[in-house]
C-alpha cells in the first residue's frame, strides 16, 4: 500500500500560509496537516476553524486535522463545516471517546484518534467500529521541532498488530519529529501515513523532500501482508 505524505503546516511560514498551503500541494502532498491548538490541552495557540476553511478554500487534498484541544467535543460541528476530512482528537481530552469518535462519523467526516507517548494501545480494542485513523505521537504534542522518541516505534507495531484485520479500513498514522532517516522503520513498523513538519519544511526543495520520504517508506514495505 502507498504511504501518504502529510506535510504539517506548523512548520510553514504563517505569514503565507495558503501560499504554502498550495505549495505543499503541488509538491506532491497527499495530504495537508492542520494542528490546532488551544493553549489548554497544549501550551500554543495556533489555527481556528475559520483558518482551515481559508486553507480549504485552497488546496483539494485532504485537510488532516489534529486537534490538540481540551473538550474537543464542543468545536467538531464548526471544523467539520470547515472542511476537514480528518478530525483527530486526543483521547487523554475525552472523557467519552467513543461517543466523540461517533460525533465525528454523524458529521460526515472521517474519526481518527490520537495518543501521546505516554497512552498504550489497549485503548483502541473496543474502537475499531467507530475508527478510520490512528495518529501515533513520536513527540509530546505542541511543538514542531522536537526529538522522535524510540518508544512510538513499539507503539506502531502493537497498533498494528492490534489493527491487522482492519488495516483496510483503519489507517495508521505517524506524527512527530517524522524525518528522512526514521521513515523506513517507520513504515517497517507499519506507519501508513507521515506526518512531517520542521524536516520537511527545512529542506531547499519540497517536492524533493516528499519524494525522499515517500521512497524511504514505501522501500521499506514488504510487498507480502506480514504474517
Ligand atoms: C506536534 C504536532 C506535529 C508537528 C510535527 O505537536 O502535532 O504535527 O507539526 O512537527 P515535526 O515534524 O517538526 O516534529
Ligand atoms: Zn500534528
Amino acid at each position: 500500500m502507498a504511504v501518504r505524505i502529510a506535510p504539517s503546516l506548523l512548520s510553514a511560514d504563517f505569514g503565507r500560509l495558503g501560499e504554502e498551503a498550495q505549495r505543499a500541494e503541488e509538491a506532491g502532498a497527499d495530504w495537508l496537516h492542520v494542528d490546532v491548538m488551544d493553549g489548554h490541552f497544549v501550551p500554543e495557540i495556533t489555527f481556528g476553524a475559520r483558518m482551515v476553511e481559508a486553507i480549504r478554500r485552497r488546496v483539494k487534498i485532504p485537510l488532516d486535522v489534529h486537534l490538540m484541544v481540551a473538550q474537543p467535543q464542543d468545536h467538531l460541528a464548526r471544523f467539520a463545516e470547515a472542511g476537514a476530512d480528518y478530525l483527530t482528537v486526543h483521547v487523554e481530552a475525552c472523557v467519552h471517546i467513543h461517543r466523540v469518535l461517533c460525533q465525528i462519523r454523524t458529521l460526515g467526516v472521517k474519526a481518527g484518534i490520537a495518543l501521546c507517548p505516554g497512552t498504550g494501545v489497549a485503548v483502541l480494542e473496543h474502537l475499531q467500529d467507530v475508527l478510520d485513523l490512528v495518529l501515533v505521537m513520536g513527540v509530546n504534542p505542541g511543538y514542531g521541532g522536537q526529538q522522535f522518541l524510540s518508544s512510538a516505534l513499539k507503539k506502531l507495531r502493537q497498533a498494528e498488530q492490534l489493527l491487522r484485520e482492519r488495516r483496510n479500513e483503519i489507517l495508521l498514522s505517524v506524527d512527530g519529529g517524522v524525518t528522512e532517516e526514521l521513515a523506513g522503520n517507520l513504515c517497517r513498523a507499519g506507519a501508513q501515513v507521515l506526518v512531517a513538519g520542521s524536516w520537511l519544511f527545512r529542506q531547499p526543495d519540497l517536492r524533493r523532500g516528499i519524494a525522499a520520504l515517500r521512497l524511504a517508506g514505501e522501500a521499506s514495505r514488504p510487498d507480502e501482508p506480514r504474517g
